[in-house]
């Protein structure tokens, strides 16, 4: 008998990503129901995921090199303490479920007994025809039937990465290896609350409201008792104990709800990514990370204060809050950017840091995203890739990158290796002297491409390249709240 499980757990057992099978669902080539597919319906429409699967109840014991063993061995086990807790937790589901079956199987036999005996009394054939319902019944539910491989390799999962839902808002995400809650939420792109990110100041606070958690690291904030007794636990801290959880928790809603933050960090490694571009990388405290959304930026200075600082949007991804990645262009008059140029910082410099500032955020939804960037507007735009990377929810990327200085598409490699790992993912680069001229370009290059897709467009880049660009979206029917703009330097 066909399962049901999440997109989530479906497009790990496929191996295709989660936005693929939403596409799908959109396409009406795959039935949801409550947020689930049945696996039988997911066999359909990927016949080969049970093809590569033939074999698996052998291949569990010597998981050898073919596309399931494959997939559970590349992931990242979790600890032995925390395999053993999911793999008692599933065995006690399975005696459980094995108990019940007993009973109802003892039930069914003194009933079929019961019957027997009135059928044999005579008189009523009603009797004698329940009597050979129940038995090619009983027939037909213990013949061996061929097992759901889906089935197999969903419980396999449940034990390699546990599945975490949140509430109120639904979000899903696994946990993998060695990860605590707030991390592998993270990794999944989601905007959880927490603070020092190590057990101190209480602001990862979840409610566990199904399934067990266990703890990863010692912690200094004190839970009351009340608040242990209520289910709350630190998400940094603990990773799941069972293949199933449930949280309560808020999530962050945009922009306003980051919190500003003043941080002391220090330079990881400065180096050229072409004669007048710098790619800074900063780290911050283990105990102090920056939280923030993909696409938002930071002003950037030589120490904690008030300092000139300058503005510059952060080119990584929030899901690594510790190490943050900044292209900084050659400006004169940007003080920090003459300085970096100049040699006057070197790595293991202090730099402070404080934001997080901008509203070029990604949005809710599961459009088609298009990115246009110009110059080092890759910056926020490369954030935000990788965020909706992370998220795994829109059907396909695109990015359309304008060059007008001589420093190029400093960070080709990056897109190609996007387009080679990533199905959804595909990228045009374009090159024009004039930012304004080179937006039409674009333009042109979107509408042959994209335009009959209902997209979200997200543009950054020189003030001229996405005022140009917007008016010629707009001009295209693109809807005003489909546009998202960050003009940068
Ligand atoms: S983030 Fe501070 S205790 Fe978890």
């Amino acid at each position: 008998m066909a399962q049901w499980v999440t997109i989530w757990r479906a497009a790990q057992l496929v191996g295709v990503p989660r936005g693929t099978l939403q596409q799908r669902v959109r396409a009406g080539e795959l039935a949801l129901n409550d947020g689930m597919v049945s696996t039988a319906s997911l066999l359909a429409l990927y016949p080969q995921a049970d093809l590569e699967a033939t074999g698996l109840l052998e291949r569990v014991v010597q998981i050898r090199d073919e596309a399931f063993g494959r997939r559970v061995r590349e992931r990242l086990l979790p600890s032995q303490e925390v395999l053993a807790q999911r793999v008692f937790r599933q065995s006690q589901e399975l005696a459980d479920t094995q108990r019940h079956l007993q009973r109802y199987h003892a039930l069914v036999l003194d009933l079929r007994s019961r019957l027997q005996a009135l059928a044999a009394q005579g008189g009523d054939p009603r009797l004698l025809e329940l009597q050979s319902q129940l038995n090619d019944g009983l027939a037909r539910a213990l013949a061996t039937e061929p097992v759901d491989v889906l089935d197999v390799m969903d419980d396999m999962l449940k034990v390699v990465s546990a599945q975490v839902t949140l509430r109120p808002s639904g979000h899903q995400f696994t946990v993998e290896g060695h990860d605590t809650l707030l991390q592998a939420g993270m990794r999944a792109g989601l905007k959880l609350n927490y603070g020092c990110g190590n057990g101190s100041c209480g602001m990862c606070k979840v409610r566990v409201t199904a399934g067990q958690v266990a703890r990863t690291v010692p912690t200094d904030y004190p839970l009351s008792e009340q608040e242990k007794a209520q289910g709350y636990v630190l998400a940094c801290a603990h990773t799941a104990a069972s293949s199933e959880l449930t949280l309560e928790t808020l999530e962050a809603a945009g922009p306003d709800d980051m919190p500003q933050q003043e941080i002391v960090t220090r330079v990881y490694a400065l180096r050229p990514l072409a004669p007048d571009t710098l790619l800074l990388h900063l780290q911050t405290p283990r105990s102090h990370r920056l939280r923030f959304l993909a696409g938002q930026g930071v002003a950037l200075g030589s120490g904690v204060g008030n300092d000139a600082r300058s503005q510059h949007p952060i080119a990584s991804c929030p899901c690594d809050d510790r190490n943050l990645q900044f292209f900084i262009p050659r400006d004169p008059d940007d003080a920090l950017a003459v300085r970096l140029f100049d040699g006057e910082v070197k790595v293991g410099d202090s730099l402070g840091l404080s934001g997080p500032s901008g509203r070029f955020v990604l949005a809710e939804g599961t459009l088609p995203l298009v990115f246009a960037a110009c110059d080092t507007g890759f910056a926020p735009v490369k954030s935000l890739i990788e965020h909706a990377l992370s998220l795994d929810a829109a059907p396909s990327i695109t990015l359309y990158w304008l060059a007008t200085r001589a420093d190029g598409h400093f960070m080709a490699n990056q897109c190609r290796a996007w387009s080679e790992a990533l199905d959804p993912f595909e990228y045009a680069l374009l090159r024009n002297g004039s930012t304004a001229v080179g937006a039409s370009q674009m333009a042109a290059a979107m509408r042959a491409d994209l335009f009959d897709i209902d997209c979200a467009f997200y543009l950054a880049g020189p003030e001229d390249f996405v005022d140009t660009l917007r008016a010629e979206l707009l001009a295209a029917s693109v809807p005003a709240a489909q546009i998202h703009c960050e003009a940068t330097a």
